[in-house]
């Protein structure tokens, strides 16, 4: 059964198709007014969000579906603790696809595992969000016509943020794309992303601490909040959650067709006079958020019933079960009932989780052994 747990689960023709679908859908919105006439989606949110399930619900009554589910965990069984893989179990007797939103990193591939109908990652803890990377994708597209040739800014908390992570790697499969880091050093974009992604696909990029003076040669500029929720210390939140305030002024040094973008929701980063803007398109992203759900949630109910196939992450003769994730938000280490499953990366001696993608430098263990 196909899910979508991370944008790697779409090839870069598949990704060109739902973008293209979702154009589509705009442009005959009464053609797909029952394509979805007796489906269900359930969105299972134990995390708030506005944008992501609002939009979901939107789309599968755009398609003339219905929609149930649960926005606040407190009002389900996972208040008795109940775990992810039994909640989606029991879901998929009642739903044709689920949208969950869950706060631990791998919880998402952690439920499709437990389902046979599709499920679809609205956010799992600091892992993934690829429905917010589709319609990064899709407003780039409708707002610069073209998804290559572009100089993207992101700016923010890159460490925790997981849609400038997935949007990288996104953006890494098209031609000609530049970026520019902006970050505290504090919550600078990870190590395994510089080097897994923006490296290894030779993608040239700075990183910077300030907006000013870095703002003239960027096409895109990606805002991002910084996060009280991933914070383990809110004394280390208080000092850099204003650390970039976006300001009509400080746009005076960008180009006059700069796209400015942000996954919502803001807290300080971006003044509101900027709204006024024609080139602020949070907003407008926020509703082709709506149009690549829909396609989306089309395209899987398709496969489904094809019956298509994919593995996720990892071939399963390669994989090892002996090693347990050390990663405090991984599902795997949290819930109990998970098999612990490590794969090898390109990195000899280097296995990651494949729930949540910590790597394990066995190396190091190695050395240990043959100094003792
Ligand atoms: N962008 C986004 O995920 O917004 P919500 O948290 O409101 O869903």
């Amino acid at each position: 059964m196909r899910s979508l747990i991370d944008i790697k689960d779409l090839t870069t023709e598949e990704i060109d198709n739902l973008i293209k679908r979702a154009i589509d859908i705009i442009n005959h919105k009464e053609q797909y007014a029952h394509v979805c006439d007796g489906k269900k989606i359930a969105t299972l949110f134990y995390e708030p969000s506005t944008r992501t399930r609002l939009s979901f619900t939107s789309a599968m009554l755009e398609l003339g579906g219905t929609v149930i589910g649960f926005s606040d965990a407190s009002s389900s069984s996972v208040a008795k603790g109940e775990s992810v893989a039994d909640t989606c179990k029991t879901v998929s007797n009642f739903a044709d696809i689920i949208a969950m939103r869950h706060p631990k990193d791998g919880s998402a591939l952690s439920g499709s595992f437990a389902t046979d109908i599709p499920l679809i990652n609205a956010g799992d803890g600091v892992h993934c969000h690829p429905t917010q990377t589709l319609t990064d994708l899709l407003t780039i597209y409708r707002e610069k016509g073209r998804l290559d040739n572009l100089t993207i800014g992101m700016c923010g908390d890159l460490k925790y943020g997981r849609t400038v992570h997935s949007l990288t790697m996104a953006m890494s499969r098209y031609k000609n794309i530049k970026l520019v880091l902006i970050s505290p050093e504090e919550l600078r974009m990870p190590s395994h992303v510089i080097h897994d992604i923006i490296k290894k696909h030779k993608m040239p990029y700075k990183e910077v601490t300030t907006l000013e003076g870095n703002l003239k040669d960027l096409d895109i500029l990606y805002m991002t909040r910084i996060q009280r929720e991933r914070f383990f210390d809110p004394k280390e939140y208080e000092r850099l959650k204003d650390s970039y305030i976006l300001t009509v002024d400080k746009l005076k040094e960008a180009k006059s067709d700069m796209c400015i973008l942000h996954p919502l929701p803001r807290v300080n980063e971006i003044e509101t006079a900027v709204d006024k803007d024609p080139r602020a398109a949070y907003f407008r992203q926020t509703l082709n958020g709506k149009y690549i759900r829909m396609a989306l949630i089309l395209q899987l109910l398709e496969w489904a019933k094809q019956k298509a196939k994919r593995d996720y992450y990892y071939d399963g003769t390669k994989a090892r079960y002996d090693l347990v994730c050390k990663n405090p938000r991984c599902i795997s280490s949290i819930e109990q009932g998970h098999k612990h499953i490590f794969v090898p990366t390109s990195k000899k001696g280097i296995w990651k989780c494949v729930y949540c993608e910590m790597e394990v430098d066995l190396r190091k263990k190695n050395q240990n052994k043959k100094r003792a």
